[in-house]
């Protein structure tokens, strides 16, 4: 047993609602909530910053081990990361810093690196991660992983929907080629590619609202945590 809970992995591709599902139950449960996207997101925007070749694995994994990663859990659940002390905010969210993100990934020594930050800010339990590889590869003994998927026209269209909030006028088309493009990326990469864990319950989202998934997740949770 962890000190403050339970470890719980949510898996699967972009836009299937990992971190709004996520951060609901952990609400519901009092628990941390940790987007580890964030992280390869942070060493991205550095990589993009510094001007480095995001294909050269060895300049990326020298970055990795030189950026300080600390977490502040907020009263929504979310853990605020800062990077050398500071809270990069939306810079991490750019629809390029993504992209570059799924470039970085690819390196295997970068992802070790990563990985053990994300398990010293996991390793207490009482917290769901949310990522590509959390329930195989950072938490192989999470006690309870799911992992969510959705077609990638209805991901096209939740993202076109997003941005459209935000005032921008995204193509469909583009968004979606985006989507397939970084889908195939991060489930053919050789180092940690994304598929579901040993064990992991497999929720279809594209008929659910994120309500109802959050729900799914939380019945799952309980009934684990009732039969242990
Ligand atoms: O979930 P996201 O869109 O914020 O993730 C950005 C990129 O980081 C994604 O393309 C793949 C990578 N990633 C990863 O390889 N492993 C994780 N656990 C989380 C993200």
């Amino acid at each position: 047993m962890r000190k403050n809970g339970l470890v719980i992995s949510i898996d699967g591709t972009a836009g299937t609602g990992k971190s709004t599902v996520g951060k609901l139950v952990a609400r519901q449960l009092g628990y941390g909530f940790l987007s580890t996207g964030e992280l390869y997101r942070a060493l991205a925007y550095k990589v993009y910053e510094q001007h480095l070749p995001p294909e050269d694995g060895a300049q990326v994994l020298a970055l990795s081990k030189r950026l300080q990663f600390t977490f502040v859990r907020q009263e929504d659940a979310v853990l605020k990361m800062y990077v050398d002390g500071e809270y990069l905010g939306a810079k991490l969210h750019l629809e390029e810093t993504g992209n570059v993100a799924s470039r970085v990934s690819t390196h295997q020594e970068a992802r070790a690196v990563l990985t053990e930050k994300m398990r010293a800010a996991g390793q207490d339990g009482g917290i769901i991660m949310e990522g590509r590889d959390i329930g195989t590869v950072v938490f192989p003994d999470a006690e309870v992983k799911f992992y969510l998927s959705a077609s990638a026209e209805e991901r096209a269209k939740r993202r076109v929907k997003q941005l459209e909030e935000t005032g921008e006028c995204p193509d469909y088309q583009t968004i979606l080629a985006l989507i397939k493009e970084r889908d195939y990326r991060d489930s053919h990469r050789a180092a940690s590619p994304l598929k579901p864990a040993e064990g992991a319950i497999i929720i279809d989202t594209s008929s659910l609202t994120l309500e109802q998934v959050a729900q799914k997740v939380l019945a799952e949770i309980r009934r684990v945590d009732e039969n242990k």
